[in-house]
């Protein structure tokens, strides 16, 4: 089997982490700059990442996702936010690193700048957030293949109520909201569902040739 599908089938949705293993830092700066270079529509990157390390706020997130024991018990956990706005500011700031970036006069971007301010100017708030929102899955992809290909265990999780997280982690006032949350670190021993068989449909199935 190749490497890449070996390893995807290795990694689950972990239930039960060791509360005693740690990810190193090593490790962890690999899947941040991963997650760092996931494609987003323009390369905008509406979205920010915040790993949450204090035990207390970790046991109140807890909590609000209806207690599941991954939040407390991974060595790391990471919350994945959509960016609730899309300002003309932010805009003009990533034009301003893109002609940085590529050694362009600011001029040579504006055009860019200004079709992106366009679309955004045509779609009211829901619809800026959802769009953020998709995003931060495409990041999420990246921090869980990234996490398999490190032989680091993971668990995606949309079960938490995204208002509370917002609250405990102060996240409105930062023009963030919480979206998928994924807790990284080694399963434990315990956990009957790592050898679960993968349920999935075949390939005739997903894709659809015309
Ligand atoms: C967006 C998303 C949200 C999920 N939410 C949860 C969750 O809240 N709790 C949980 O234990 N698993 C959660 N899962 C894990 C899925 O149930 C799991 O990925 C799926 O059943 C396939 O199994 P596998 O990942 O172990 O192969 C979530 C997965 C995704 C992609």
């Amino acid at each position: 089997m190749h490497h890449l599908l070996e390893k995807l089938n290795w990694r689950y949705a972990t239930k039960q982490f060791d509360p005693n293993k740690q990810v190193g830092d090593q490790d962890l700066e690999i899947m941040q700059r991963s997650v760092r270079l996931a494609a987003t529509s323009y390369g905008l990157q509406p979205f920010r990442v915040v790993m949450v390390n204090d035990p207390e706020v970790r046991e109140q997130l807890k909590s609000a996702a209806y207690g599941q024991s991954q939040i407390t018990d991974a060595s790391h956990l990471a919350v994945f936010c959509a960016k609730t706005d899309m300002s003309p500011e932010y805009v003009d700031d990533y034009m301003a690193r893109l002609a940085t970036a590529r050694n362009l006069p600011i001029s040579a971007v504006e055009g860019f700048g200004n079709t992106i301010k366009g679309q955004v100017d045509s779609m009211d708030a829901a619809t800026i957030t959802a769009w953020n929102k998709r995003q931060t899955y495409i990041a999420l992809g990246h921090w869980l293949i990234a996490a398999a290909e490190l032989h680091i265990d993971c668990c995606p999780m949309e079960g938490f109520d995204a208002e509370k997280f917002d609250e405990i982690l102060g996240l409105k006032e930062q023009g963030l909201t919480a979206t998928v949350v994924a807790p990284i670190g080694y399963r434990s021993e315990e956990d009957a569902m790592a050898k679960a068989a993968k349920v999935r449909l075949p390939l005739e199935k997903l894709f659809i040739n015309k």
